[in-house]
Parts: structure tokens; sequence; C-alpha cells
């Protein structure tokens, strides 16, 4: 079984994404607020903190599907290109399947990304362990499945950065250790994973280091065992240990 030891891969320490003075804006809210981020080219950072602080947004700035208000997302200190864009992938709580065989799904994506190799389709669903359910219609596949399938699109085209945002959420302890040993064994051959999960025990896991965002901004950045262990701000000591975050709490309960 693959696990993390909670130290960074010894291979390549390159920062090759990055932003800064990131902000996003909605209206006169500042959804994310000055954004700085340097991510090293491998290993996996894990991006946590309560509903609505802005993880989604940050992944969808940092994968370029939303454009900033201010501020600049850059691959190794230039900005994003669709030839960058098309080396990463992305999965989603709730993965977007077409009504098509499982095979046809996975040839899509990777078709996608201008790669048409039968064999590589193949071996993408051969990794994610859906060998055998080549010609099912992939909507009848359970949910576990799916986010199987999901995974086999993203991994399939071997990305540079592959982001996944709550990619275990409802899903079964049993389909969440597959899950997560798809992640280890794409991040052992060279993906850089960032991530976003609520399951705390995930993020022990399989972080090699936690960034936790509150209220659009980043309060930590650390190793994930230093983080863990002592998290610096309250409202991550808050976070891991189940309570409310400190400005939401009830003030009787104070
Ligand atoms: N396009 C938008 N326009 C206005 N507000 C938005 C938009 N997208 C997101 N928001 C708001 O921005 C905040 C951050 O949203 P985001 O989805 O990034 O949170 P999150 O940290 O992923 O939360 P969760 O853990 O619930 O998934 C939320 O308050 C959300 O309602
Ligand atoms: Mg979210």
């Amino acid at each position: 079984m693959l696990e993390r030891t909670g130290t960074m891969p010894a291979t390549d320490q390159r920062h090759a994404l990055s932003c800064q003075g990131l902000v996003y804006r909605a209206g006169e809210r500042r959804l994310i607020d000055a954004i700085d981020l340097d991510f090293l080219s491998s290993g996996i950072s894990t991006i946590v903190g309560y509903n609505g602080a802005g993880k989604s947004l940050l992944l969808r700035l940092l994968h370029g599907l939303l454009e900033p208000s201010e501020g600049s997302v850059l691959w190794n200190g230039t900005p994003l290109t669709a030839t960058v864009r098309h080396r990463q992938a992305m999965v989603f709580q709730k993965p977007v399947i077409l009504r098509r065989t499982v095979l046809d799904n996975i040839r899509f994506a990777l078709a996608s990304r201008g790669i048409h190799d039968r064999a590589q389709a193949l071996a993408a669903l051969e990794g994610v362990g859906l060998s055998g359910l080549e010609n099912r219609p992939a909507r009848l596949l359970s949910g576990g499945e799916k986010q199987r399938l999901a995974l086999g699109q993203a991994i399939g085209c071997k990305p540079d950065v592959l982001f996944l945002d709550e990619a275990t959420a409802s899903l079964d302890p049993a389909s969440v250790h597959a899950i997560e040993q798809i992640v280890l064994a794409a991040s052992a051959e060279g993906t850089k994973i960032i991530m976003v999960t609520h399951d705390v025990g995930q993020a022990r896991r399989l972080s090699d280091e936690v960034i936790f965002i509150d209220r659009g901004r980043v309060l930590e950045q650390a190793p994930a065992r230093l983080f863990f262990a002592n998290p610096k701000s309250g409202q991550a000591a808050a976070y891991l240990e189940g309570r409310l975050p400190e400005t939401h709490q009830h003030p009787s309960k104070n």
C-alpha cells in the first residue's frame, strides 16, 4: 500500500505553479483576497478551510477556469497558456460523465488533449480499476465507479498538475481508499496534486503540505506534519478540532 511520509519527494523541488496578488471579486466582496502562493512541482498540496472560505474558487483560478479580478497565476514564471492548461486536469465532487460507454468517455477525454491512443485509454482504465467495464454505459456506473472514471480521464492524460475538489466526498471507505491509492500513485509518477478536502483523516494521510484558507485569505502554508501537530492560527486549530470558526460562534457559547 502506498503511504505518505509527510516529507516532499526529493526529486524536483522547483516552484512550478504560483499565484501573486490573486483577487476574485463579486460585487463589493473580495472572495479571494490577495493570495500569494508557490507550489512545488511535485508532492501533494492540500487546501483546507471552512465552507465558503474560497477553496473551490482558488482551485478554479489556479486551473484557469476563472479569470482573476486582479493578480496572476504563473506556470514556471509565465502566465497560463492553453498549452499549459492542457497539461493540467481537474476532478470535481460530481463527475461529469457523457452518455457513452466507459471506454468512449476515457477516449473522449484523452482526445480533447490530443491523445488518440486506444492503448493509453485502456491503460488509464486499468489504472483506476475499471478494466472489464469498457463497454458498459458510463451512466450506469455506481458513484464510486464514476469517480474512478473521472480520475482515469484526468490521470490518463498524464497531467503535470491534477486538481481535486472534494473528489472523494460522499464515497464509501473502500472507494475513498481506492481513490487515495490512485492519487498517491499519480503523485509518485510525478504529477503535482493540488487538492481540497474536508476529510481531515485524508488530509493527514495524503498531504505533503497544507494550505489553510479563511475568508479568501491564506492563513497558513506549512509542511503537513507541522500543520497537524501545531497549527499556527486559531482558525486552523478550531477547524482541526471540529469547532465552529471563531467569528461564527454563538455569543452565549463564548
Ligand atoms: N460566482 C460567484 N459569485 C458570487 N459569489 C460566489 C461565486 N462563487 C462563489 N461565491 C461565494 O464565494 C465564497 C467562496 O466559495 P467557494 O465555493 O470557493 O467556497 P469553498 O471554500 O469551496 O466552500 P465549500 O467547502 O462549501 O465547498 C462563498 O461564500 C460563495 O458563496
Ligand atoms: Mg468548495
